[in-house]
């Protein structure tokens, strides 16, 4: 099994000592899992340049040529994604949010659903850590990744936390629940549950998908997301009682904004 890291963070400091813990963890309940870290700087992606072809014609035709695509293959080939990112003024870091950016096509085209993750983030004090958390959960689960959870921790300053008081007790424990929640979810392939949102996504973006002739369309198509019967991106038990509110909710959307 393999875990990729993603690191915002350009040094071996707080936030890579965090993952190295978690990988610390995993390794000891299965010490042939492997862990590759990539530093975000160490690839070359440009800005996204807002010309919406990856939407309308698919992500190949993307003006940009650098390395986003050895960075999808890494995350593709994976078993499971670990995202960890210090905060700087008061988010992620802008090479992580850059990624997000370019990789907006996936959540149209959702995939790596039976792949697990984790989010982490350091910072010094920052008020946000919760909103960046969260930031990089909706990202991952929007590209349909279950997300097992996150971690964020604060006190990190540009020494990296001493040896001595970090990570301390608390964090180690945390990290260690985290870990073996994370070994669970990987061995069994977990796939993200069906929230309420994600139906109301499915439901609302393949009704959108109907009138158009796009890559989102034709990915729509040909993963048989178009028909009717299908009730979700992939086979799960679904609630009847949710279906119908969120049928409900979707047809009520669809008049709202005049959609055929
Ligand atoms: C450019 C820059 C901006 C930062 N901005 C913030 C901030 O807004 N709030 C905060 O609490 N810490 C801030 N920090 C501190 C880092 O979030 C913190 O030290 C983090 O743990 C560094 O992670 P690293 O050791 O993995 O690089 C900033 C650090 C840098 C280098």
């Amino acid at each position: 099994m393999k875990i990729l890291v993603i690191l915002g963070s350009d040094r071996k400091g707080n936030t890579y000592k965090i993952v190295e813990a978690i990988k610390n963890n995993v390794k000891k309940i299965d010490s042939r899992i492997e862990f590759e870290f990539l530093h975000l700087n160490d690839l070359n992606i440009d800005f996204c340049k807002g010309c919406y072809l990856c939407f309308d014609k698919g992500e190949e035709f993307c003006p940009n040529k650098d390395d986003l695509k050895i960075l999808y293959d890494k995350i593709d080939s994976s078993d499971g994604l670990i995202i960890a990112s210090p905060i700087y003024a008061l988010s992620l870091s802008a090479n992580l949010k850059n990624v997000f950016d370019r990789f907006a096509y996936v959540i149209h085209r959702p995939r790596f659903f039976n792949k697990s993750s984790l989010c982490v983030v350091t910072t010094f004090a920052s008020p946000n850590m919760k909103n960046t958390l969260e930031l990089i959960k909706a990202n991952l689960w929007l590209w349909g990744f279950n997300v097992t959870g996150k971690i964020g921790i604060t006190g990190g300053t540009d020494k990296s936390f001493k040896e001595d008081d970090f990570p301390d007790k608390k964090t180690l424990k945390k990290i260690r629940k985290l870990s073996i929640s994370f070994f669970k979810d990987l061995k069994m392939k977990k796939f993200q549950k069906p929230s309420f949102m994600g139906m109301m996504k499915f439901e609302l973006v393949r009704n959108l998908m109907k009138n158009e002739k796009t890559a989102d369309s034709e990915y729509f198509e040909k993963k048989g997301w178009s028909n009717p019967k299908v009730k979700y991106y992939y086979d799960v038990r679904i609630n009847v009682f949710k279906r119908i509110v969120v049928k409900i909710i979707v047809f009520l959307a669809k008049k709202f904004m005049k959609i055929k």
